[in-house]
């Protein structure tokens, strides 16, 4: 699986959606007729860019990478969103492109959002892959301390998010040996809009639980860890994944929350050979 030879961004397009939303995404279809689609939905507060690592998957799968509402090159976010309207974008782009079923890879934010794709979009739904994320809602403590966050972040910008969460986003080493991908992460935050960050704050805190929910998953998932990921623990990750049935976990060496920017040659590896050896029904 050799590296894309292009850059993602340049190939990115936008399609009004039924609600009148606009959506910017990527969308590359693999050379292989009767390939599975990965839709990959972005963390917080990124975009559809930190995907670029997961460009080679191409070669086994059809890729789609939206940016979320009010992210990247999509609408921005007039008012609220949460993660049922999120989930809801994602289920009419994947229908705007005439795609039946989708494998639906998150991570973290974009995982909150997998479980109400998972529980509302089922239709859709082929496979699920589950990247440094939690099936829990916040708990008190945590949800009001994104309340403060959404209410400072419209005082001060993006800038300081961005200084805060480098150091929790990346495992220790990736901040000393990898510069050019955190660099490009510091950027993509400090790119977003206070008032889109703000609208993914309160809407992560008022998500729902999903932890009992995980027990009815009945189609194909793949969990994926960061060995020093300090927002979604590798351990906690475990936990979650022996309550999904049937589903494989992995924990990725020397990677925190970024697991498919910090490890992408692992991290493909293993969402590869986890499409390879299964006969997939679209
Ligand atoms: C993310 O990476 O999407 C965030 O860390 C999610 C969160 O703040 O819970």
């Amino acid at each position: 699986m050799g590296v894309a030879a292009f850059d993602g961004r340049s190939n990115v397009k936008s399609v009004e959606l039924p609600s009148g939303k606009s959506i910017s995404y990527l969308h590359l279809p693999c050379e292989k007729l009767n390939a599975p689609t990965i839709v990959f939905v972005h963390g917080f507060p990124l975009d559809h860019s930190m995907w670029n690592g997961q460009l080679p998957l191409q070669s086994v799968a059809n890729l789609i990478m939206p940016d979320l509402m009010g992210f990247g090159k999509s609408n921005v976010i007039n008012g609220q969103v949460s993660m049922r309207s999120m989930a809801g974008d994602i289920a009419d782009l994947i229908d705007q492109l005439n795609v039946p079923k989708v494998i639906y890879c998150g991570l973290s934010m974009g995982g909150y959002i997998g479980w109400e794709f998972v529980q509302n979009y089922h239709n859709l739904l082929a496979g699920l892959i589950c990247c440094n994320t939690r099936a829990t809602a916040d708990d008190e403590k945590t949800a009001r301390g994104r309340r403060l966050a959404a209410a400072q972040v419209l005082k001060t910008g993006t800038n300081p998010v961005a200084v805060a969460m480098r150091p929790k986003l990346f495992a220790a080493s990736a901040l000393i040996n990898n510069p050019t991908v955190v660099q490009s992460v510091v950027e993509t935050i400090c790119q977003t809009r206070p008032e889109t960050i703000a609208a993914a704050q309160l809407a992560m805190s008022k998500r729902g639980n999903f932890g009992s929910f995980i027990e009815d998953i009945n189609v194909p998932t793949l969990v994926i860890a960061g060995s020093e990921d300090g927002i979604t623990p590798s351990a906690e990750m475990q936990e979650m994944a022996a309550l999904i049935a049937g589903s494989e976990f992995h924990q990725v060496e020397n990677s925190g929350h970024m697991t498919p920017l910090e490890q992408p040659d692992a991290f493909n590896s293993i969402v590869a050979t986890w499409i390879a050896n299964r006969d997939w029904q679209f």
